[in-house]
């Protein structure tokens, strides 16, 4: 396998998952946790990691695996507590945070809108005037930082941004509207196009969104199933590539939200797609697994997922784990869009462990998770597909939005009553992958109980 010299190994966070609350101001995930039942457990991110007072455990951490990146994201409402005027408290600790990084020789990877937006932006991303916002916190965090941060991401998953926050109310701000989604998906691009353009401005620095990207399988070879695929992958995936990277919205399915909402899609003005298009210098990959398709009804959503099902590997959550998708997924995107350098910048799963009898995290299932998708980024290089980096979920246990403290995707395990870190095994074997350029021995045997 041969990864590229500079290769970016690292891991990831964002701001409401770690940092807590400590002086910043109200983020819509403050707000939507207070719904009852909104979050398993009934958390919030007021303590979360307590990243924000612990932060240089954190860059020792990054430190002692030897990671050489590490994407974080500035929070939105910590940097703009109105929404409207930045905070230099938030921009200095985000600065100190910076130079640290550097100093611990981890390249910094800034996410923008990791989605902890102030609530005082009324209606969210339903709102066109969200875009000028999000434009002017971009320009405030790009005048402290751009001279030391090349990597920078827009737009953390907007379908999901869609998604969960707009079309089932899963996440914040918690509407469950299918037109407002789509409205508030085409927003979150145009955001996209926006913060690009802030950041064009300082030189050097390069602009991306992070999609989640879900590759579509037919479940069975029937012409009903291919076409779900098709159409689910239009859903899911290419309603937010084609525009930041082919140009515009795929006619498909433009065609098909017009059919479903019974209206033309009038939020998309003129020049809106050349506003996003044309602006990505490279495209952030966040992979987790598949899904498989089966044809349902005529509807907004004539198709529905059906699996893997059966024995296959899964992570806690009940994901497949398929390192083979991700590799094709790869060649898939370096074909179609040749030119724009990939970067995974989220790939990880839920494995519950927790400290052992001798006080360490024996995290088997990760370790294996780990080596067989770094070994399908490595293919996927080896077949020709340009990624810079490999970036895992996540560098520690940390809050999981509305599944509060439950799922467990750190390489770093987090005692969430006391805030105590210890590395756990595969931390220590990502280690020696990066140490060794992508391959790694196994690490030595567990000892017996007793
Ligand atoms: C992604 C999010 C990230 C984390 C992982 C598990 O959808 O970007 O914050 O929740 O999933």
């Amino acid at each position: 396998m041969s990864f590229p010299g500079g290769f970016l190994w690292g891991a990831g966070t964002s701001a409401y998952q770690i940092e807590g609350h400590h002086g910043r101001g109200e983020s819509v995930w403050d707000v939507f946790c207070r719904r009852p039942g909104a979050v398993e457990g009934g958390g919030d991110g007021s303590r979360a990691c307590d990243s924000y007072v612990r932060w240089r455990e954190d860059v020792e951490l990054v430190k002692e695996l030897g990671l050489r990146a590490y994407r974080f994201s500035t929070g939105w409402s910590r940097v703009m507590p109105d929404g409207v005027h930045p905070d230099p408290k938030a921009l200095d600790h985000y600065e100190r945070f910076t130079d640290a990084l550097l100093d611990a020789g981890a390249e910094p990877v800034l996410t923008l809108n990791h989605w902890d937006m102030p609530s005082a932006l009324t209606g969210g991303w339903a709102e066109r005037a969200t875009v000028s916002a999000f434009a002017a916190y971009t320009e405030a965090v790009a005048a402290r930082l751009a001279d030391r941060v090349t990597w920078w991401i827009t737009q953390n998953e907007p379908w999901i941004i869609a998604l969960l926050g707009y079309q089932l109310g899963l996440h914040a701000p918690g509407v469950a509207d299918l037109g407002t989604a789509v409205k508030a998906g085409h927003h979150v691009l145009l955001g996209h196009g926006a913060a690009a353009d802030v950041l064009h401005a300082h030189p050097g620095v390069l602009a991306g969104s992070a999609l989640s990207l879900f590759p579509c399988d037919p479940a069975t070879g029937s012409e009903a199933d291919r076409a779900a695929a098709t159409g689910s992958d239009g859903y899911v995936n290419r309603w937010y590539l084609d525009p930041l990277l082919a140009g515009g919205y795929p006619a498909d399915m433009r065609g098909h939200w017009e059919r479903a909402l019974g209206h033309g899609l009038d939020f998309i003005r003129d020049g809106d797609e050349a506003a996003i298009g044309g602006r990505s210098d490279f495209l952030g990959v966040n992979y987790y697994t598949r899904r498989v398709m089966a044809a349902a009804p005529p509807g907004p959503f004539p198709w529905r997922v059906v699996g893997p099902s059966g024995d296959v590997a899964r992570t806690d959550e009940g994901w497949e784990i398929n390192a083979g998708a991700l590799r094709d997924l790869l060649i898939g995107l370096s074909r179609r869009f040749p030119g724009t350098p990939l970067m995974i910048t989220e790939n990880g799963g839920v494995f519950g462990d927790t400290p052992s009898h001798d006080g360490q995290v024996h995290d088997e299932r990760r370790i294996a998770f780990l080596r067989d998708h770094v070994a399908a980024v490595g293919e996927a290089i080896d077949a020709g597909a340009d990624v810079r980096g490999y970036l895992h979920w996540s560098l520690m246990d940390n809050f999981e939005w509305a599944l509060g403290y439950r799922p467990r995707f750190g390489l770093v395990h987090v005692d969430h009553a006391t805030g105590a870190r210890t590395i756990k095994d595969s931390g220590r074997y990502y280690a020696r992958l990066i140490a060794g350029g992508g391959t790694a021995p196994a690490l030595p045997r567990i000892e017996a109980y007793g």
